[in-house]
Formats: structure tokens, sequence, C-alpha cells
């Protein structure tokens, strides 16, 4: 038999990471061993998932499914450092478009080349959770896996300073953000938190920012007001009892902060009475563009959200816990382990816990890059080591989730309000925010403001009191706001007559948007909203999980065309054309990925129509394009002149062509001599 590819030492880690999940669970630590494979090989070469395979006894091509279905997974070598240049749609505002210029010229590398050396893969990379320090540059080194956030490179020599970092492998001291601003000498020291405001005596971050925040020790000097005393208290004394806490934070109305805004205590009380074991899931997947909330508190206080998870478990009688943390998150992902391990050591965690019998272990389990499995069922299907497709409901979570147990996932943010309520209680609680959304929230503010970063205030305050006076106005003196996403890239625009709208669910939805994530991303009168649809689109394209047809194939479409539109070679039946794709994903896909996808570009259209048509007719708006977008297939040949039009690689239904769709009684004009081709990219020079 030929030698191994794995050692023994991977093989023995292989096996320890397959015991943090339940017994015959071991297929759950596939995402984890594909990690440390990828740490010492450098990449999962395909002989070494038939290793895996072997030792979780599956078949090799249910390890190869997964593997393809993970971006952070590499079944090829990447470089020695795996550079990634956020282009979505808030770095976009701030000139990430520069940043990757300057990179390709630099190494002389397009997006997914390596440099001849072997030295830099450079790569452009949807949103990496750090909107508010735009430009930003992501870097994996490869030799360990570490990844490493370079933020708020404004300027070539900033880019330089991290090229010339790396080239020394100097970068990776510490894995806290790094901004030229805050180590002018350029030597790679940490630059700690973001920009943190908000109320004068926050919540949630209220420690943020404090030296050594993370520790165990920090946390509990705070006692009194933090610490561990509340789980402590509660646990120990059980009092309230856990359906009396249930009580409590429904009184107390907590709505989830993840995004589909669902009342928590309402959710716990569907669980699956008298059904054991029970899972608890908190989301930390955070990966809607314009979100970066959850990766504070996880970086910069995480034993305020293992506090929370302690008093949450016990709430809803789970005995486990899994924190699903988005993997790009590599920092905030090493300070849980080690604040799980302190908090361990002391006996805040394991098995009778506070002197009682209540037990809880958390395990945290890195994603790997797919936006889809934040979607619940999606990370459910990740968490079992499944392709991250999301599954029918019926049944819920509460009553079928995670092994098919009772599970309540939450949200991070959400699982951090538990703590304050049990704290204050529920009437203190609900003195913040509003009627119908009570409680206060951590808002994330990026794009075109003097001040992006998070903001801890009141439910319903008004968002032009965010952008204005914590945001400090528009980024550019002179330069008014064009348009505001109030709740992350998927929920629809709203215009500049709209910004005294409060920021809670209700008055949100009333003005005809979502406050979804709370990404509250700024637009000012220089932003092209052509460009602003197609960045965001092309995100939904590329995150689109592929298991139902409207969303896979209609993001493709809607993007090609978008494409064709920001090259100039629009027209304007385009806009009908885009709206009737869109009809049809949304509502009519298999998951709320389908209503996300296409939010944001129906009400650009609707609300900037006129942009729209003056771009379409203008003679040469290509010159606009300031960056091409990724292409999905190599580029085609010319299909201008004599070359026929590339053939699509299977039939498909061709929305602009004259044969019916059958979908729908909408019957489009015939295209005269510009036909859409599914395949064929439109040229970009
Ligand atoms: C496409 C999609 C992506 C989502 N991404 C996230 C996410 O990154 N984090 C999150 O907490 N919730 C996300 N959600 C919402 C979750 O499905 C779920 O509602 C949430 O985790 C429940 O927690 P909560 O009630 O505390 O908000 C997403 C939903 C959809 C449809
Ligand atoms: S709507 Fe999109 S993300 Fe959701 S299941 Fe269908 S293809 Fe996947
Ligand atoms: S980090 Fe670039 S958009 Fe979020």
């Amino acid at each position: 038999m030929d030698q191994p590819l794995l050692s023994d030492e991977l093989r023995a880690e292989i096996q320890a990471l397959i015991g943090r999940y339940p017994e015959g669970r071991g297929r759950s630590a596939i995402l984890p061993a594909l990690y440390a494979i990828q740490r010492e090989h450098g990449h999962a070469s395909v002989e070494a998932q038939n290793e895996l395979a072997a030792i979780l006894g599956l078949e090799p091509s249910e390890v190869g499914a997964v593997v393809s279905f993970y971006h952070m997974i590499h079944q090829e070598p990447k470089g020695d450092y795996l550079l990634q240049v956020c282009t979505n749609v808030p770095c976009m505002l701030r000139g990430s478009s520069a940043c990757m210029h300057h990179l390709e010229e630099t190494l002389g590398v397009g997006h997914g080349d390596t440099t001849d050396d072997g030295v830099f893969t450079l790569e452009h990379m949807e949103c990496l959770g750090s909107c508010a320090t735009a430009p930003m540059v992501a870097a994996t080194r490869k030799a360990s896996g570490e990844i490493r956030y370079f933020e708020e490179l404004e300027t070539p020599e900033d880019i330089d300073a991290v090229l010339g970092m790396l080239r020394k492998d100097e970068g990776f001291d510490t894995l806290e953000r790094w901004t030229p601003g805050r180590d002018s000498e350029r030597t790679g020291r940490g630059a700690g938190p973001y920009t943190v405001a908000g109320m004068e005596n926050p919540y949630l971050t209220r420690r943020v920012g404090r030296p050594d925040s993370h520790t165990i020790e920090e946390y509990e000097a705070d006692a009194g007001e933090a610490g561990y005393a509340t789980a402590r208290r509660i646990i120990a004394s059980g009092s309230p009892t856990p359906d009396e806490l249930v009580e409590q934070v429904k009184a107390s109305g907590l709505k989830g902060r993840g995004g589909a805004g669902f009342p928590t205590g309402v959710k716990w009380g569907f669980l699956a009475p008298n059904a054991f074991p029970r899972y608890l899931v908190v989301n930390a997947d955070e990966s809607e563009p314009g979100t970066f909330k959850d990766r504070c508190i996880m970086e910069y206080d995480p034993h305020q959200l293992i506090e929370s998870i302690i008093i949450t478990a016990y709430a809803v009688q789970a005995e486990r816990a899994y924190i699903y943390i988005r993997g790009e998150y590599y920092f905030a992902w090493q300070r849980l382990e080690a604040a799980i391990a302190e908090a361990r050591a002391k006996g805040y965690l394991g098995k009778d816990m506070f002197g009682t019998d209540f037990g809880l272990d958390i395990v945290v389990h890195r994603g790997a890059g797919a936006y889809i499995c934040g979607e619940e069922s999606a990370l459910l299907s990740s968490l079992e080591g499944y392709r991250g497709f999301p599954r029918s409901r019926p049944p819920f979570p509460a009553v079928a989730g995670l092994y098919a147990k009772p599970t309540i996932i939450n949200n991070v943010e959400s699982v951090c309000n538990v703590l304050h309520i049990a704290r204050i209680g529920s009437d203190a609680y609900r003195t913040m925010g509003t009627e119908a959304s009570p409680g206060m929230r951590i808002f994330c503010l990026s794009g075109n403001v003097k001040r992006p970063g998070l903001y801890e205030l009141p439910q319903g305050t008004p968002l032009s009191t965010l952008i204005h006076e914590h945001g400090g106005g528009p980024e550019k003196d002179g330069k008014g706001i064009r348009a505001v996403i109030p709740g992350g890239l998927s929920m629809q625009l709203f215009s500049p007559d709209q910004l005294d709208t409060g920021l809670d669910q209700e008055s949100i939805a009333a003005a005809g948007s979502n406050l979804g994530s709370a990404g509250i991303i700024v637009m000012d009168e220089d932003a092209r909203m052509v460009e602003v649809g197609l960045r965001t689109v092309s995100f939904f394209r590329e995150e689109s999980c592929g298991k139902c047809t409207p969303c896979r194939e209609g993001t493709v479409w809607m993007e090609d065309i978008l494409m064709r539109i920001q090259a100039g070679r629009g027209r304007e039946l385009d806009l009908k054309l885009l709206d009737f794709i869109a009809d049809n994903i949304a509502g009519k896909s298999f998951c709320p990925f389908g209503f996300a996808a296409v939010w944001g570009l129906q009400s650009n259209m609707a609300k900037f129509g006129d942009e729209w048509r003056e771009h379409i007719a203008a003679p040469n708006p290509g010159n606009q394009t300031p960056h091409p977008p990724v292409r999905r297939h190599p580029p085609p040949p010319p299909t201008r002149g004599t070359e026929p039009p590339t053939l699509p690689v299977r039939p498909i239904y061709r929305p602009d062509a004259d044969i019916g769709s059958g979908i729908s009684d909408i019957r489009l004009e015939p295209v005269g001599d510009a036909p859409l081709v599914r395949d064929t990219v439109v040229d970009l020079d």
C-alpha cells in the first residue's frame, strides 16, 4: 500500500475534531478536518480528500461535493499569501477598485492568478465583514492558515506596506486588524477595534475598546454590572426557572437581530416539549454585506457572548451549544476559543456548573465562505457536514433541527440581548426603543459617511440622527446623500426623502424596506446607481447555492444583462427584462435568498430609473466602468463580425428570445441585433 498522505499527527487531530460532535455525527467534522489538512498541506488535494473520506466512513464523492461548495477550501494550491480585496458595495463606495487595480499592477496578476514566484494569489472577494474600514484586504497565510485583515488601505503606499510586510513574513505577529493610520511606523502592530460609539451608557458594546477587553480578568473585573454574575445568580439559585426566563424574554419584546426579526421568546416557545437532547446554535455567520457587528463582540468581548449563551442554553434547556462562525473571522474564532478555554478553566462551562447539575459545552464551528450558510436551515446542513443547502420548513428547527433534534438558532447579538434582559429585567429593557421593537441595537454604518463604524442606539432612532450626528454626515463636504440601504445589501434602497424614518423594524417596513441585519450603507451623489445594481446582483449570483433553478439561473441572467448595460450596450427594454426576471426569482425560489437577490436591484431601478435610462442612452457610458466584474467563464471568442455567438452550455430558456417561456403570459419583444446569449460574457475592453 502507498504511504498515506495524512500523517499520524494529522489523523489524531482529525479524530479529536470528530470527538467534538455527538456520537455517530463525525461527518460534522468534515470542514474542520479539511481546514486542518489545508493548514498542513497548503490545499486539500483529491488524494487527501479520499483519505479523509475513509476516516469519516464516507464516499470520496461526498467529501468532494463539500469541497467544491465552499470558497475557502482549495483543491488546488494557492500562493503563499492569498490576498482578497473586498469589492462589495460598501467597499466599492470607498475606493476598493483602486486598491484592486494597484495590486494588479504591482503584482502583475489579475483576479484568481498567482505571481510567478508563487508568493501571492490575488482575488477580489465579497464582503469580509469589515465594511467600515474600506478599502481592505484579507491575507491568508498558507503555512498556518491564519487570516489577517489589513484595513483602510487608502494610498498606494499603504498597500505597498502590506506587501512589504508579507514578503518578509512579518504581517502575522498579531492577527488584530492593521490600519496604517494607527501604525505610522508601519511595523504591522495591531490596531484594535473599529469606531464604536452611540448611547452614553451602551450595553452590548460597553467594554469594546478597553484594554484587554477580551480576557476573563477584564470581564470579571466588571462584575456587578457584568462578569459571570448574572449566569451564576440564575443557575445557582434556579430562579428564574427556565420557563420563567422564556416568559421574561417574551415580555421583553426582543426580536431577533439576525435579519428576520422574529420574536426570540416566541421562537423558544416552539420547542418540542419534553424532547431531548436540545441544541442551541448561535449564528455568527455574519456575511450580509454592510454588517460587521457580531465580529466586534466576538473579538473584543467574547465573554459577554459566552455568558449570554450559558443563560440562553439554560432557558431552552440545551446541553450543548454550537457557534457557527464564518470562516473569514479567523481572529474572532481564535478569541472565542481562548475565551471558552478560560471560562472552562474557571468552571463556568462543562459539567455541574455553579454547583448545580446543569452542564454546558460550547463548540465553535467554522464555516468556509458561503453566504447562504447564514440562512438557518442551510447553516444546519453545513454544520452536519453537508453542502450548505437550505432545507424545506416545516419542520422548523425548534421541532427538528440539528441532527433532527429540537434546536434554537439565534444570532450573536440576539443572544447577547438575553443577558441584559436577564440582568436588568424586561421592564427596564422596554424603556429603550419603541413599543413594538424595544431595546437597543448595534447599527453598522458604512459607505460615504465621515465616521463609519458601529453605533449602539435605542431602536427607533431616526436614520438621519445615525448618519448626521453619529456618522458625521456625508463623507465629502458639499456632497449630498443619494441613497441609503437600511438593512444590509439585500434590502430595498431608500431615497434622501426617507432619512427621517425611525430605525426599527416597523418604521422601516412601513417605508418600504427592511431593517434586516441593521447594516446601513450610505451612498453620496457620486455613487453610480447602475454600478451599485450590478455589484449587488453580482454578489447574489456568486452566493446563490444553486439548489433551485430560478435563483441559480436568474441571478446569472440578471448579471449578464447588467454587465452589458454597465459596459454601454444596454437597451431601454433591459429594464423591463430585468424586472421580469426578478419577478420570477422572488417568491418562486426555494428559500428567502430569492427575495434578497432582487430587492436591491428592483428598488434601485424603481427609485433611480432616470439615471438608468440616461446611462443606457449615453453614447459612451462604458467609460464609467471602474473595474471589470469577475469573469465566470474563460473569455469567449469575439462574437461580433463573422463569428457566431458562443452557444450556451446547456439548453436554457432565453428570456428575450421570441419564444414564449410558458412560465407566465408576459411576452417580450424580440430584440434586434443585440441578443442576450447566456454564456457570452460582454467584452469589457
Ligand atoms: C440568505 C440569508 C442569510 C442570512 N444570514 C444570516 C447571518 O449571517 N446571520 C444571522 O444571524 N442570520 C442570518 N440570516 C437569518 C437566519 O436565517 C435566522 O433567521 C437567524 O439566524 C435567527 O436568529 P435571530 O432570530 O436571533 O435573528 C440569514 C437569512 C437568510 C435568508
Ligand atoms: S433561492 Fe437561491 S440560495 Fe435559496 S435554495 Fe434556491 S438557489 Fe439556493
Ligand atoms: S468588508 Fe467590504 S463590503 Fe463589507
